[in-house]
């Protein structure tokens, strides 16, 4: 690593909650907390934040080793087997459940785990924004991201500040074909929506400046096809670089005002609005949701944290949080009926083939 870069690692896991898949426990936090405090005391952490979101426990950690290091990845791994040990201590519902193997062998990539993680050169002022949802998957930062970056009805800048004029990259991943893509727009626009509207398949992994400066990285684990069945929701986590070069904090955060309609809720089959909450409500009850996102915000001083503002406890929100309940009155309304529920082709990875395979035999020819 070059002396003077800095990296964010954000690195999340569901290893038990309360009651069914609510909420972490408190006493995970604490002992994820100790985990981490313990590796910025042996300077392996510059700083670090723990955070929920739902059954989601979200670290957030910065430290000078690069994206992908295997000092990191084993802290994360072993701070979410201590957790779990704990959880199942406290028989939490799915205690463990993001562990998909236990031959951990340096990278909580395809393990279980989502990571989101960049490294870059400290900025004078460095706002780092970061996003945790629970009860969606990756294929929900698409909408967000394409706003954020591409869409000058959301973000002014792209107008009207010459440091953002020029537009950003794109790099997509297809989650199904194992393949990357990168697009540059606003050039290529309607080549990266022709992707991106299919979000179970298509993601955004990264988007960069012109010049090549990270701006956004998110987490793109879809835990049904690594374990090649369902195994909960691939609950995912962001993290974006705000100001300058890049948009404005209030750009990030303003497509969360429309609560678009995201894949996951109840046992991760249906759609519903993804509703932008505070920490200390992000706990998907109704229906195991309607689907939650959070968004802390800090500015980096030497890779320390400084802030952990939570930047949807604000009142603005509350039209997109009473939107959101009136979405999902209106989904709900449909019952096991599409669109509320996903459709064929994404039912293929939840628990609805386990009920499928019983009927094959009773089918007459017409
Ligand atoms: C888990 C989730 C939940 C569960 C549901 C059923 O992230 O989205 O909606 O799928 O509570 O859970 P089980 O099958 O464990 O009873
Ligand atoms: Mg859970
Ligand atoms: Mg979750």
């Amino acid at each position: 690593m070059a002396k003077n870069k800095i990296t964010v690692s954000v690195i999340k896991a569901d290893i038990g909650s309360v009651p069914g898949h609510n909420r972490v426990h408190p006493a995970l936090l604490e002992n994820a907390k100790k985990h981490l405090k313990n590796a910025k005391r042996k300077k392996l952490l510059v700083d670090y934040f723990v955070t929920a979101c739902g059954d989601d426990l979200e670290l957030i950690m910065t430290h000078g080793h690069g994206v992908n290091d295997k000092k990191i990845h084993t802290l994360a791994w072993d701070t979410f087997m201590s957790c779990t040990e704990l959880a199942k201590k406290m028989k939490l519902y799915g205690a463990g459940q993001d562990i998909l193997s236990t031959a951990f062998s340096g990278n909580v990539k395809g393990m279980g785990p989502g990571v989101a993680e960049m490294e870059f050169e400290e900025r004078g002022a460095e706002p780092i924004l970061v996003f945790m949802a629970d009860k969606t998957d990756p294929g929900a930062w698409n909408y967000i991201l394409y706003k954020v970056f591409a869409d000058p009805f959301n973000t002014a800048g792209l107008v009207i500040s010459p440091k953002l004029h020029d537009g950003f990259i794109f790099e997509v991943h297809d989650l199904y074909n194992n393949k990357k893509i990168k697009f540059s727009c606003p050039e290529e626009t309607y080549d990266l929506l022709a992707l991106i509207g299919t979000p179970s398949q298509y993601v955004i992994k990264h988007v960069f400046t012109k010049k090549g400066d990270i701006a956004a990285s998110t987490s793109t684990t879809k835990l049904s096809l690594i374990a090649g069945k369902y195994v909960g929701k691939d609950d995912p986590c962001m993290v974006i670089r705000g100001q300058g070069q890049f948009p404005a904090v209030g750009e990030i955060i303003e497509p969360f005002a429309f609560p678009h309609i995201v894949s996951g809720f109840m046992r991760g089959s249906h759609r519903g609005p993804l509703m932008p909450c505070s920490i200390d409500t992000a706990h998907p009850s109704r229906f195991d949701g309607p689907p939650r996102v959070i968004g802390v915000g800090f500015q980096l001083a030497d890779g320390k944290l400084i802030g952990g503002v939570d930047l949807f406890a604000d009142p603005s929100y509350d039209l997109a949080r009473q939107k959101s309940n009136e979405i999902s009155d209106f989904l709900r309304m449909h019952g096991p009926f599409e669109p509320h529920r996903l459709g064929k082709e994404d039912m293929e990875y939840t628990t609805l083939p386990g009920v499928l395979e019983k009927l094959k035999n009773r089918f007459k020819k017409i």
